[in-house]
C-alpha cells in the first residue's frame, strides 16, 4: 500500500512504522496529521457532516463542538490495561500482565484489517514544550478523528514535532484503533468502538498499543498511556518521577512564590485545586495554575526538584464546574473546546449537573435523549469531560512552559475519605511521607469502569497508571528523596468528609486556600503545628478564618478528628497492600506501621488528652 509521506517527513523509522500498520490494519488512506488550524477546521467539519461532532452555538460557544460516545465507552477501562513487560515481577501485582509475545499475538490478530473503510491517521506530537531537554516525542497512529483533534488541544502536535523527528531519533510508539473496519457500503455509527478492549504498554520497547476504545484516557495515548504508564518506567531507569499531580503556585502579598504539586485520584479535585481563586479575604494571594493532571519531575543541580506539566490542554471532569466551584475552568471553557458526554440545551449551548443551581427546563441528555429535570437520571454523564487548550485558563502561570520547570517546595496528596482523615496533617518527615502517600485510600469515582464508592487503596493516585513494580515504585520514591538537599515537605489533605447525615463537613472548592496557606507557611516555618498520632496539625487559631465566621471551632475539631479504633482499623488494613507486594516492600514502611500503631495503642485517658492538643478544645 501506498503510504506516501510528505516531503518534510525524514525519519525512516517512522516511516517504515507507518507502512508496517498500514499493511496490517489495511486503511483506505493515510493522512500525516500537520497540526494547523485548517486541518482541525476540516477534521471537526467532517466530523459534523457525518453526525459525530454537534457544533455548538457560535455566539455561546465559538468553535466548540459536543461529543455523545457510545454508552458502553465512557471512561478508562482498567481491567483491560495492561503492563507487558519481559518479566511479570516487573509489572507487579497490581497491573494486569501477560507475556510481551502471547499479547502480541492477540493484538496482531485484531488489528488485522481494522482501519478498513476508514483513514488512518498520523499525529507527531510533543510531551513537554517543544525541543525541551525534559520533553519527550511520540507519534499516535489512530483511525479516529475524534482523537486527533483531541490530541491537538491536549499535546504540541504537528509539523514541528516531525521536524524535530527528521534527524532520525526515536520516540514512543503508539498504536491506537476503535477497532471497528467499516465493510464496503456499510454505514458508520457516531461513535464506533468495539466491546473487546485491549490498553497495552511493553514498557522496554517503550511502545503502546490500544484498541477497541475511542474514549479519553484510553485513546488519547499521550496522556495516561505515555506520560504516566510508559514515562513512569523511564523514570525509574532515569532517576526522575512521573506522576499523577497538579503543579501550582501559590504567591503571596509580597511576592514569595511556593510551587506545589498535588496527587488526587481521579475525579477527586486536582482541576479544581489547580485553578483555585481565594476567597476575598486572601488580599494579595494569588494562586496561578501549571498543570492539572500530570507532573513530571527531575532533580535538578540546584539539588531541588523541578516539575513540568507534560501537557497542552486540559482533559477535565465537567460536572461539579461551575462559576460557583470553578470560575477558572468555567473562563478556558469560553472558546475552542470540545465536550463530551454532556447535555445540550435548546440555545446550543452545553450544560451539566452542577454548572448552575437549577436545571435548564429541557435539555438533551448525553445519550442524545430528550431531558427534563424530573427525568430522575443526569443529564451528563458523571465522567463527561471537556477539552480545553490550557492556553486559555485565565490562571495559567508564566513559567508553565518554561522548559526548564518550577522547584517544588510540597508534596499534597488526598484521597476521597467520607470519614477518617482529617482536613490536613503533614508528614514528620520524607519517609512518613512517603508511607502516606503509598497508602493513600479512595473511593471510587466515575472515571473508571467500576463499582463507585468502594475505598480502595490508590497508592500516590498512581494504582492505575504506574507502569512498573509498585514496590519497585515506592523504593524509588524513598531513594529520589535521600538525594535531596532539602526534599519537600509532605502533607495529607481530605476535602471530602462528612457528618452523620452525609453533609460534606468542609466547604472546599476557594476554601481550600485556607489549608494551602497553612501549607505553605509550614514550609517556610512560619505557622504553628501541634503534633498529632499522623503528624503535624493546624490548630484552629493557626488557620485563617477570615470571611469564614460560620465555620466553628466545634465543626473544625469535627473536621480534624482522627478517632483512635478507626484509625487503628485503617492501619491494620494497610496489611493487605503489604502483602501484595512483599517481596519488595521497602522495609522502612513496616517500622512506620510499627510505629504508628504504637501511637494509635496509647490507653484511653492518654488518648483523650492527646486529642485535646490538637482539636484545639479545652484551651
Ligand atoms: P482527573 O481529571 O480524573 O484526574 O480528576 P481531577 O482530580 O482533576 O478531578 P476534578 O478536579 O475535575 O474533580 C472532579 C470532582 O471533584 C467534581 O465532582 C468536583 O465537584 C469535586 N471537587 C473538586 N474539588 C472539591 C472540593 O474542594 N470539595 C468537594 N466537596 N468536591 C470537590
Ligand atoms: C483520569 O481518569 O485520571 C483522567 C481522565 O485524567 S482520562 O484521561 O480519561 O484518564
Ligand atoms: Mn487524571
Amino acid at each position: 500500500m501506498r503510504i506516501d509521506p510528505p516531503d518534510y517527513v525524514k525519519n525512516t523509522k517512522l516511516i517504515e512504522w507507518v507502512r508496517e500498520t498500514a499493511e496490517l490494519c489495511q486503511p483506505d488512506s493515510i493522512i500525516w496529521c500537520d497540526g494547523t488550524q485548517e486541518e482541525y477546521d476540516t477534521l471537526c467539519q467532517e466530523m459534523v457532516d457525518s453526525g459525530t461532532f454537534t457544533r455548538l452555538s457560535d455566539e455561546k460557544r465559538p468553535n466548540s463542538f459536543l461529543c455523545r460516545s457510545d454508552p458502553s465507552d465512557v471512561a478508562r477501562v482498567e481491567d483491560r490495561t495492561y503492563i507487558c513487560s519481559l518479566r511479570r515481577q516487573d509489572a507487579g501485582p497490581t497491573n494486569n500482565w501477560v507475556p510481551p509475545k502471547e499479547m502480541k499475538a492477540t493484538l496482531k490478530e485484531l488489528y488485522s484489517g481494522c482501519m478498513k473503510g476508514r483513514t488512518m491517521y498520523v499525529i507527531p506530537f510533543s510531551m513537554g514544550p517543544l525541543g525541551s531537554h525534559i520533553a519527550h516525542i511520540g507519534v499516535e497512529i489512530t483511525d479516529s478523528p475524534y482523537v486527533v483533534v483531541n490530541m491537538r488541544i491536549m499535546t504540541r502536535m504537528g509539523r514541528k514535532v516531525m521536524d524535530i523527528l527528521a534527524d532520525g531519533r526515536d520516540f514512543v510508539h503508539c498504536l491506537h484503533s476503535v477497532g471497528a473496519p467499516l465493510e464496503k457500503g456499510a454505514q458508520d455509527v457516531p461513535w464506533p468502538c468495539n466491546d473487546q478492549k485491549y490498553i497495552v504498554h511493553f514498557p522496554e520497547e517503550r511502545s503502546i498499543m490500544s484498541f477497541g476504545s475511542g474514549y479519553g484516557g484510553n485513546a488519547l495515548l499521550g496522556k495516561k498511556c505515555f506520560a504516566l504508564r510508559i514515562a513512569s518506567s523511564m523514570a525509574r531507569d532515569e532517576g526522575w518521577l512521573a506522576e499523577h499531580m497538579l503543579i501550582l503556585c501559590v504567591e503571596s502579598p509580597d511576592g514569595e512564590k511556593t510551587y506545589v504539586a498535588a496527587a488526587f485520584p481521579s475525579a477527586c479535585g486536582k482541576t479544581n485545586f489547580a485553578m483555585l481563586i481565594p476567597p476575598d479575604s486572601f488580599e494579595g494571594w494569588k494562586v496561578t495554575t501549571i498543570g492539572d493532571d500530570i507532573a513530571w519531575i527531575k532533580p535538578a543541580e540546584d539539588g531541588r526538584l523541578h516539575a513540568i506539566n507534560p501537557e497542552y490542554g486540559f482533559f477535565g471532569v465537567a460536572p461539579g464546574t461551575s462559576v460557583k466551584t470553578n470560575p477558572n475552568a468555567m473562563a478556558t471553557l469560553s472558546a475552542n473546546c470540545i465536550y463530551t458526554n454532556v447535555a445540550l440545551t435548546p440555545e446550543g449551548d452545553v450544560w451539566w449537573e452542577g454548572m448552575t443551581d437549577t436545571p435548564p427546563e429541557s435539555l438533551i441528555d448525553w445519550q442524545g435523549n430528550a431531558w427534563t429535570p424530573d427525568a430522575g437520571r443526569p443529564a451528563a454523564h458523571p465522567n463527561a469531560r471537556f477539552t480545553s487548550p490550557a492556553s486559555q485558563c485565565p490562571s495559567i502561570d508564566p513559567e508553565w512552559e518554561n522548559p526548564a520547570g518550577v522547584p517544588i517546595d510540597a508534596f499534597i496528596f488526598g484521597g476521597r475519605r467520607s470519614n477518617l482523615v482529617p482536613l490536613v496533617y503533614q508528614s514528620p518527615n520524607w519517609y512518613f511521607g512517603v508511607y502516606l502517600a503509598a497508602t493513600m485510600g479512595s473511593e471510587k469515582t466515575a472515571a473508571a469502569a467500576g463499582k463507585i464508592g468502594e475505598v480502595r487503596r490508590d497508592p500516590f493516585a498512581m494504582l492505575p497508571f504506574c507502569g512498573y513494580h509498585m514496590g519497585d515504585y515506592f523504593t524509588h520514591w524513598l531513594h529520589v528523596g535521600r538525594l535531596l538537599q532539602e526534599p519537600p515537605r509532605i502533607f495529607g489533605v481530605n476535602w471530602f468528609r462528612k457528618d452523620e447525615n452525609g453533609k460534606f463537613l468542609w466547604p472546599g472548592f476557594g476554601e481550600n486556600m485556607r489549608v494551602l496557606k497553612w501549607i505553605v507557611d509550614r514550609v517556610h516555618g512560619r505557622s504553628s503545628a501541634v503534633e498529632s498520632p499522623l503528624g503535624w496539625m493546624p490548630k484552629y487559631e493557626s488557620m485563617e478564618w477570615d470571611g469564614l465566621d460560620e465555620f466553628t471551632l466545634d465543626d473544625f475539631s469535627k473536621l480534624m478528628a482522627v478517632d483512635r479504633e478507626d484509625w487503628k482499623k485503617e492501619l491494620l488494613s494497610h496489611e493487605a497492600l503489604f502483602e501484595k507486594i512483599y517481596d519488595k516492600l521497602p522495609k522502612e514502611f513496616s517500622h512506620i506501621r510499627e510505629l504508628l500503631l504504637s501511637t494509635f495503642w496509647l490507653s484511653p485517658e492518654h488518648w483523650g488528652l492527646a486529642q485535646e492538643r490538637y482539636t484545639g478544645e479545652h484551651h
